[in-house]
């Protein structure tokens, strides 16, 4: 089955081609980052109106560039939800749109769900069952998955999500916008001893987090600080190696709570080296495996859109002409 993933839910647009039986045939991104940089923000009107503008050129090109025509599609996924209203109802349209002109079955999937799929796209994917850490920008949980569809949330995020805390560190420090990547880069020129910045609620039982007073302490910090690159690249890096001990804390967590084995991290955070590389260090020295995406289906993509979409379609899963986007949506309610 030829499966054709739409991607709108927050600033990209992106469009993909997965087949059951082939892998992955064809993927395409666009990214709106230099929109939004100048407001140090996404602003969702001017998301929806991007999205309307290259869907439909995005689409034609990964057909193409997977030499594949309309008739060769069975199926359509696309976004629908959690995200931007706004941004999620032009993939949702359009795809449920061109699925009834293509007279093909259409799917919604859950964002999260596909990042939290993404790490199967790889050749060594990992099996179920497993604890997924999911860090985007939006949202940060840590969930048992018992198979497809089978996701019981243990914890999340109070607060800011991992990926937010990250972009608004980087903006305290002058970084541009999304400045997650940036503030990681920064980081590597850091040295480690000069700042300590707490764990938050690693002291006391359960898989909650709470990231939002770590951009508190930052903010403190840099004003009592010199205005000097390496101090900055310092407390760059004591923020760098809070969040990531603290995910690192609760993740380890989450392995003895349910007794998997398996932790898989996708989401656009997941991306981080630092993070990968701790993960990846403490799973040869504990025993346990770690999985993470390839580098660009960490952050958002069609991809892993294409690719749930597929699986739920493969079970004969389907969504209505009348359905609606949902911009707040439950991960635990997709059984
Ligand atoms: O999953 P994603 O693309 O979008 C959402 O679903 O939210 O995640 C985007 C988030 C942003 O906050 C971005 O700053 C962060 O992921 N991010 C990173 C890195 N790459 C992306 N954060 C830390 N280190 C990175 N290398
Ligand atoms: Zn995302």
């Amino acid at each position: 089955m030829k499966v054709l993933g739409i991607e709108t839910s927050c600033d990209e647009t992106g469009i993909a081609i997965y087949d059951s039986e082939n892998g992955l045939l064809a993927h395409e991104l666009y990214s709106q980052v230099k929109l939004h940089a100048d407001y140090g923000g996404v602003v969702p009107e001017l998301a929806s109106r991007d999205h309307v503008r290259k869907i439909i050129p995005l689409i034609q090109r990964t057909l193409d560039s997977a030499n594949l025509t309309s008739s060769d599609i069975d199926g359509l996924a696309f976004t629908r939800g959690p995200g931007l209203v706004g941004a999620l109802l032009v993939g949702a349209s359009v795809g449920r749109s061109i699925a009834y002109a293509w007279d093909v079955p259409a799917v919604g999937v859950h964002h999260m769900e596909g990042h939290l799929l993404a790490p199967m796209l790889d050749d060594n994917a990992p099996e179920f069952p497993f604890v997924a850490l999911l860090v985007s920008g939006g949202h940060s949980m840590i969930v048992d998955v018992k198979g497809i569809g089978q996701y019981e949330v243990l914890g999340e995020s109070l607060d800011d999500a991992a990926g937010e805390a990250f972009d608004k560190t980087a903006k305290l420090l002058g970084l541009d916008y999304p400045g997650g990547p940036l503030l990681a880069k920064l980081a590597e020129k850091g040295e480690a001893g000069h700042y300590k910045f707490p764990r938050p609620m690693t002291d006391r039982p359960g898989l909650d987090m709470s990231f939002s007073g770590l951009k508190t302490f930052a903010a403190n910090t840099i004003r009592a600080a010199a205005d000097d690159p390496q101090v900055k690249a310092n407390i760059a890096y004591a923020f760098q190696e809070a969040i990531v001990d603290t995910l690192f804390i609760k993740s380890m967590r989450a392995l003895k709570q349910t007794g998997r084995k398996r932790i898989v991290m996708a989401g656009g955070v997941s991306a981080n080296r630092y993070l990968r590389d701790k993960f990846a260090e403490e799973s040869r020295r504990k025993s346990f495996e770690v999985y993470y995406p390839a580098f660009e289906y960490c952050t958002d993509n069609g991809a892993m859109i294409a690719y749930a979409g597929c699986q739920r379609l493969l079970k004969g899963e389907r969504v209505s002409l009348d359905m609606q986007a949902k911009p707040r949506w439950p991960l635990d309610s997709l059984a």
